[in-house]
């Protein structure tokens, strides 16, 4: 199976194009998903972070306080290392745990920090998302309430803009409306059902 990597910058459209993706029944791991549901109540990760980070790193209902551990590991290299220690493996485990019940010409693998951890060897093919920096500050900002300093310091913890695109394959410029992206979808759909792996 032709395994594609899609990755991009905060608020870049990588969700929006995973919607898109879909319409097309590609199969989708998506990788903020598998996150999400490894810090579940009663989920080892979620254990080994209280042990590492305290009970401060949760709240009262014995659920994450992701609040807090933001705060923990805003300006923190060792404490932010240390979850990404406790979470990294984790996740790419259940990637592969996904990849091997699919029988698909191709699938997606959206990760977000695929270049950050330096997993481009998991994929075939790395389709990155790309729109200028203002634009994911806009989009951002008005997604999620924030304000342009906070957009501004997660766009700084990640890998620039730059080097990112020297990584793609291929480049999805999502700087226009959605029917346009829809339409660059579809063409990357028929492009990868082609893929023989
Ligand atoms: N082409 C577009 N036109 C208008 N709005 C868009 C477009 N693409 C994305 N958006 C909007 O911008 C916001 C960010 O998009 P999306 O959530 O897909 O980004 P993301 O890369 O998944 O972000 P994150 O890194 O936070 O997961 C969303 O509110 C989405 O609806
Ligand atoms: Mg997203």
């Amino acid at each position: 199976m032709y395994k594609v990597g899609l990755t991009g910058g905060i608020g870049s459209g990588k969700s929006t194009v995973c919607d898109l993706f879909k319409h097309h029944a590609t199969p989708i791991i998506d990788a903020d998903e598998i996150a999400h549901a490894l810090v579940m109540p009663g989920k080892k990760a979620l254990i080994q972070i209280s042990e590492c980070f305290g009970q401060d790193s949760m709240t009262d209902t014995g659920t994450l306080n992701r609040a807090r551990l933001r705060q923990i590991i805003f300006n923190d290299a060792e404490k932010k290392q240390q979850l990404e220690s406790i979470m990294h493996p984790l996740i790419y485990t259940e990637i592969e745990r996904q990849l091997s019940r699919l029988t698909d010409a191709y699938c997606i693998i959206a990760i977000p920090l695929l270049i950050e951890t330096k997993m481009q060897a998991l994929v075939d093919h790395i389709l990155v998302i790309d729109c200028p920096m203002e634009m994911q500050i806009n989009r951002v900002e008005l997604r999620d309430q924030l304000t342009n300093t906070q957009v501004m310091n997660i766009i700084n913890s990640q890998v620039c803009r730059t080097e990112r695109l020297t990584h793609a394959d291929s480049i999805l410029y999502n700087t226009q409306d959605i029917t346009y992206l829809s339409h660059q979808v579809d063409k990357l759909h028929q492009k990868f059902l082609k893929q023989t792996k």
